[in-house]
């Protein structure tokens, strides 16, 4: 997988596949998302392929790029799906997505969105606590349904990333702790109106090391032997989402070691995986027009017309999103701020960064925004959200349009 491959300079100008991105934001305007439709495809073949051993059934997180359009491409690919809420369920329906490859995880399902999973009758509900247990089990026997569930367990394992999307540890609200599957089972054991057929964890996001996850999996294989030995049949072990994309100059995390493990101890369980940001991270980029360049006594900040409002990664996670210009330049010669028009001085794309000279009317695109970008948009400050285009070889379309600013007071009294 090369992002070089996809969004690269062509005579001087930055191009996502065979679209000059200038000419394209020229006619949608700015901020706007863009993504390389077979840049999708390609990584959600370089996934299988790298687990092709272990055949996984690769359910993709719709949370990291829930545009209708990513899900139909994906759906051709042949991908499955993790949703986290009855509205990613609701994109699912719409889709016509196969729910016997659609997983419901999350820590808090309201009833609402439990009845929903139930009537659709999903490959498999993640339960992550006694107390969800509980109630998915009245709600099944009012319902008269008898669904496969499976237990996200809380591995507690330490992953190597930012601490706000860290999730396998003990003190973390996710998955159910390892001294808490006993109960679990006696509930298991009474009653007849779920089926437990599958255990699963997931350990957090942008991990680029795989030995948590060969951690995790190993506890997670030891849970179900235990399990087993109870008279349980663990049919599928879901080994979530996480894997990591380089952002920077990072490495890319070495796959095949962890698949070698898996492929040595699956014996006939099914894989599944939920990876989001791997399939999407790297294919999209925000462009923004630069509005000033604001000489100021400690610092420049060059600012555009994106805001956090539309990516919110750096401001929340203090994350590096590479910035390029659309038009390439011969030096990298000013070391600026790139910040937003939102009024919170969180409001930053890069700081001290060090990039091309940039003049007001010039374009940039932050790197690297496919997964996490769009999907965690808002109106801050009443700003519209961005319109999402794709492009495939050599022409785009609009797969979202810009927001007007009656949509964004639509409701309001
Ligand atoms: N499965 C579950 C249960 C999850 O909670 C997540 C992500 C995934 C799968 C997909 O993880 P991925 O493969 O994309 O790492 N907004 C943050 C990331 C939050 C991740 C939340 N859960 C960011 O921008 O970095």
């Amino acid at each position: 997988m090369s992002l070089a491959q996809f969004f690269h300079y062509q005579n001087g100008q930055l191009h996502c596949e065979d679209v000059a991105l200038a000419t394209l934001a020229k006619q949608v305007g700015t901020p706007c998302y863009v993504y390389s439709k077979n840049a999708i495809r390609e990584n959600f073949q370089s996934f299988r392929s790298a687990f092709e051993r272990v055949d996984p059934l690769i359910c993709y997180a719709v949370k990291a790029n829930s545009n209708l359009s990513i899900l139909r491409l994906l759906k051709e690919e042949g991908s499955g799906f993790d949703v986290v809420s009855g509205g990613e369920l609701f994109r699912l329906m719409k889709i016509g997505a196969d729910p016997n490859r659609v997983i419901f995880s999350g820590v808090g399902k309201t009833v609402d969105e439990l009845k929903m999973a139930l009537e659709m009758s999903v490959l498999s509900l993640n339960v992550e606590s006694v107390e969800e247990l509980e109630t998915l089990i009245s709600l099944s026997r009012e319902m008269g349904v008898f669904p496969d569930i499976s237990l996200r367990v809380n591995p507690d394992v330490e992953s190597p990333t930012h601490p706000y999307i860290s999730t396998g540890l003990r003190e973390h609200k996710f998955g159910i702790d390892l001294d808490r599957i006993e109960h679990i089972t006696a509930l298991l054991k009474e009653t007849q109106s779920v089926r437990l057929t599958g255990l699963g964890f997931h350990i957090g996001s942008q991990i680029l090391d795989v030995q948590p996850f060969m951690d995790a999996f190993t506890i997670l294989l030891k849970v179900a032997g235990e399990l087993e030995a109870e008279g349980f049949k663990i049919e599928h072990l879901d080994l979530g989402g996480g894997i990591g994309i380089p952002y920077q100059d990072e490495d890319e995390p070495d796959l095949s070691v962890y698949a070698d493990l898996l492929a040595e101890h699956q014996g006939d369980r099914r894989i599944l995986f939920e990876p989001g940001r791997y399939i999407v991270g790297n294919t999209g980029v925000l462009v923004s027009t630069v509005l000033y360049r604001k000489a100021a006594n400690e610092k420049t900040f060059l600012i555009v017309d994106g805001a956090m409002n539309d990516l919110i990664r750096p401001s929340l996670y203090q994350a590096y999103h590479e910035i390029r210009p659309l038009h390439q330049k011969s030096e990298d010669s000013m070391v600026v701020d790139v910040v937003g028009p939102v009024c919170e001085t969180g409001d930053f794309f890069a700081r001290d960064r060090r990039l091309p000279p940039l003049d007001p009317g010039d374009l940039l695109a932050v790197m690297n925004a496919g997964a996490y970008g769009f999907v965690a948009a808002s109106n801050y400050n009443t700003r519209p959200r961005a319109p999402e285009v794709w492009v495939d070889r050599d022409h785009f379309e609009v797969i979202r349009e810009r927001e007007s600013l009656e949509d964004c007071i639509r409701g309001e009294g």
